[in-house]
This record gives C-alpha cells, sequence and structure tokens, in this order.
C-alpha cells in the first residue's frame, strides 16, 4: 500500500510560535504539522521543549484558563515543568494503567472540571502516558461538547503513538477503545527527557510500536531501531528525538491523509487486530499495549507468510529485532478460541469483513479482507499460543 511522500526533519523556524524560537539558547525542536479537520496543529519534539511550554500557551491565545490532568506518579515526576503553564493552582489527578482506562476514571475527570468551574475557554492539559492521553482527550471532546487539548505525552509510546492523530477513547469490559471520540489536540509537547523516568518495560513497550512503523513504512526506521538500541536504553536525547521525530512523522503524514480512518490510516493497525484481542482476553492486565502489539505483529507475519504474502525473511528480521528487545509475557496458556472471539469485536471489522494489515516487507503493506478465523487460529499456534 503506498504511503503518502515522508516528509523531511523541520526545525521550528517559521509559522505557529515562531517568536519562542528567537533566542539562540536551545536548539530549535522539531516540529511536525499534523492536518486535521478542525485545523493543523503542531507537534513540537526536543529536550527542553517541556520547559518553554507556559511560553508557548501564553503566546498560542488558546484560552487563557489552563487546567492540567495527569496522575500522581506522573504529576510528582514531571508535574513541575508543567505546573507552570496551568492557571490553576491544583492539577486534576487521576490514575493511569490500562485497568483504569475506563468511563469510571472519565467520569471523576468531569467531576473535577465541574467542580473547578471549568467553562469553554478553558484549556486541558492532558500530562501522561497513553491512558491519560487518551481518557483526557475523550473527557476534553466531550465536557461542554467539547474544550482544547494540548497533549504532554510522558512515554514513548504516548510520544511516538497516541498523542498524534486525535483518537480519544476508553475500554469497555468487552473490548478495547470501544468508546471513544476524534478530538485532536492543538497541541503536543514530546520532550524526550521525561523519558528517563521511564522505567524500563514501558520503554520496551513503546519501542515496540516504533517496530510497527518501521514495518509498515519505513525501512531505515527499522535499520535505525535496530543498529541504536544501547543508546536508545541509554535514553540518549539525541536518539530518542531521532526515533519519536520519525514515528511522530510517519503518523502525522498518515493521519493527515485520512484523519477518520477510511482506508490508508487502517495501516497503523498493524498488529492490532491480535494485539488488542490478546489485551482484552486478559483483561487489560497482563500486557503492556506494545507487548500485546507485538505479539500481534507476529501472529499478522505468521499469517501473511501463511497466506503467500509476507516473505519469511520479513517475518525473520521482525521476530529477531522483538526478541531483541527483551521477553514477552507468556502467551501459551491463552485460549485460542477466546483471542478470535474477541478479535470478532475489533473496529477495523467493516460490513462484517475484518481489514487484516499484512506486510509485503519491511516498510510495506497490503490488507486482507478475506481472512479467516482459522487463518487467525493458526497464526495464534504459530506464535506459540497453545490452548484450544
Ligand atoms: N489514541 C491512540 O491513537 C493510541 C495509540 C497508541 C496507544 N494508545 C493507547 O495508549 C495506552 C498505552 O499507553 P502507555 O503505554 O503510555 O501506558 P500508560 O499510560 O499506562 O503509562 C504506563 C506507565 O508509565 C507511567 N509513566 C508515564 N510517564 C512516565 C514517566 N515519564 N516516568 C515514569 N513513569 C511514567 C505511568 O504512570 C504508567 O504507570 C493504551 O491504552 C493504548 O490503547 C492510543
Ligand atoms: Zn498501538
Amino acid at each position: 500500500m503506498p504511503l503518502p511522500m515522508m516528509r523531511k526533519s523541520v526545525p521550528a523556524t517559521t509559522g505557529f510560535m515562531q517568536s519562542c524560537y528567537s533566542t539562540p539558547s536551545y536548539m530549535a525542536p522539531t516540529r511536525i504539522e499534523v492536518a486535521a479537520a478542525s485545523g493543523a496543529y503542531p507537534v513540537l519534539i526536543g529536550p527542553g521543549t517541556l520547559a518553554t511550554l507556559p511560553r508557548l500557551l501564553d503566546q498560542s491565545l488558546l484560552g487563557p484558563r489552563r487546567i492540567a490532568v495527569s496522575s500522581p506518579v506522573v504529576w510528582e515526576l514531571h508535574g513541575n515543568a508543567v505546573r507552570r503553564a496551568t492557571t490553576e493552582r491544583e492539577p486534576i489527578l487521576v490514575p493511569d494503567g490500562e485497568r483504569f482506562k475506563n468511563t469510571m476514571t472519565v467520569g471523576r475527570v468531569y467531576e473535577a472540571l465541574i467542580r473547578a468551574g471549568a467553562d469553554r475557554s478553558t484549556v486541558i492539559i492532558a500530562v501522561g502516558g497513553g491512558v491519560i492521553g487518551d481518557l483526557v482527550g475523550f473527557a476534553a471532546a466531550t465536557y461542554l461538547r467539547g474544550v482544547r487539548l494540548v497533549q504532554v505525552p510522558t512515554t514513548l509510546m504516548a510520544q511516538v503513538d497516541s498523542a498524534v492523530g486525535g483518537k480519544v477513547g476508553v475500554n469497555h469490559p468487552l473490548g478495547k477503545n470501544l468508546i471513544g471520540a476524534f478530538h485532536p489536540p492543538r497541541l503536543v509537547i514530546a520532550d524526550p527527557a521525561v523519558l528517563e523516568t521511564l522505567p524500563r518495560r514501558e520503554f520496551r513497550a513503546g519501542l515496540y510500536e516504533v517496530v510497527k512503523y518501521g514495518v509498515i513504512a519505513s525501512e531505515p526506521l527499522f535499520d535505525r531501531l535496530d543498529s541504536s538500541l544501547t543508546t536508545l536504553f541509554d535514553r540518549d536525547h539525541d536518539a530518542l528525538s531521532h526515533v519519536v521525530s520519525e514515528s511522530c512523522r510517519i503518523k502525522a503524514d498518515i493521519v493527515s491523509a485520512d484523519e477518520r480512518e477510511s482506508g490508508l490510516r487502517r495501516v497503523l493497525n498493524f498488529g492490532h487486530t491480535v494485539g488488542h484481542a490478546l489485551e482484552a482476553v486478559t483483561r487489560y492486565r497482563r500486557f503492556r499495549h506494545g507487548e500485546a502489539v507485538a505479539y500481534g505483529m507476529l501472529a499478522a507475519l505468521a499469517l501473511g507468510v501463511a497466506r503467500g504474502v509476507t516473505p519469511p525473511e520479513s517475518r525473520d528480521r521482525v521476530a529477531r529485532l522483538v526478541a531483541k528487545l527483551g521477553p514477552l509475557p507468556p502467551i501459551a496458556d491463552l485460549s485460542i478460541k477466546e483471542i478470535v472471539a474477541a478479535t470478532a469485536h475489533d473496529k477495523k471489522i467493516v460490513d462484517g469483513t475484518l481489514h487484516f494489515v499484512a506486510a509485503t516487507g519491511i516498510g510495506q503493506t497490503t490488507t486482507l479482507k478475506d481472512v479467516t478465523a482459522k487463518d487467525l487460529k493458526s497464526a495464534l499456534k504459530t506464535i506459540g499460543v497453545t490452548r484450544p
């Protein structure tokens, strides 16, 4: 499937918020523009960008009142850097972690917003990983029929994926992300320095999503990831900035061309049909999202090889890189039947047909529209699920 032309890295020297970078005391961040029906927004990537948030917001005229929503853990670690960008004394704090990504937690955010007297001119700043970004984004999409949102992603997963693209939402016990909305942020600030405090397992979970970008759109990114794992695990700012920028650029190009997922955007779901099913059957407790996606990619590759669309050597290259990233939680004990049943709730089912993304090499994909339960079952067996 052809992707739109990939853009080159653009330092933030023109347009929106330019004046913040007129002093040469810090390097200009990489700026990626994302087109959305509601208006384009910038993603600013680079060490030190978080410290510029108060100034960015003062100059952006997004709204006079700004309230941060975060989790206690993230706020304790990085709240100080954001506090000066808010006008409210206290942030709204809710628990993160996949099992709290539900309508109950969104209800807590609504209540706190109402109690704080938040109105339509209030800007909500979501500070945290993908769970906070998705659930706070959903609260922002629905509170007073929608208020402005700024995303400050603090996990690798959120910086490379969830904070960009405007999909927000929460899980339902029957399926992942089944309740949601499209609500693009007005600004995304991805500062790789905040990733220094990220636990190794969370960091790896984000790297699997970078593997995904390599497989669907960029062999150079795939190779670079493979060759720079040590520096990345050392949280080297330059290495991280590069990986985050390349990933965001791929996502920005795709969602700018297809915001509402009528076609092209589906490639971003590579590995997610099985990945989401694994998360649902384990009640969102066993896998980090990225880990489930890692298994999902292996299953998609096995299925692609079985169907003759994926070259076995591409499957082997991905499997080697996934293995190099570290161990994944066990899956042998899960039930093939339950996993396949869970894929039936996948949002990629259009008119009863599952649109399954398969790789045709590293950096390219195709969509299979006739994937059967039998195909899925054999793929699951191939990746090590043993229980019928
Ligand atoms: N909307 C989208 O397009 C999209 C895309 C990809 C993923 N997602 C969603 O993102 C979610 C997963 O996000 P995640 O992996 O970021 O998980 P998460 O939000 O649960 O964060 C993982 C853990 O890291 C901690 N944490 C966050 N930032 C930290 C930091 N800087 N230092 C130390 N600890 C920190 C959090 O407290 C949490 O315990 C899933 O629900 C997934 O569906 C959404
Ligand atoms: Zn994902």
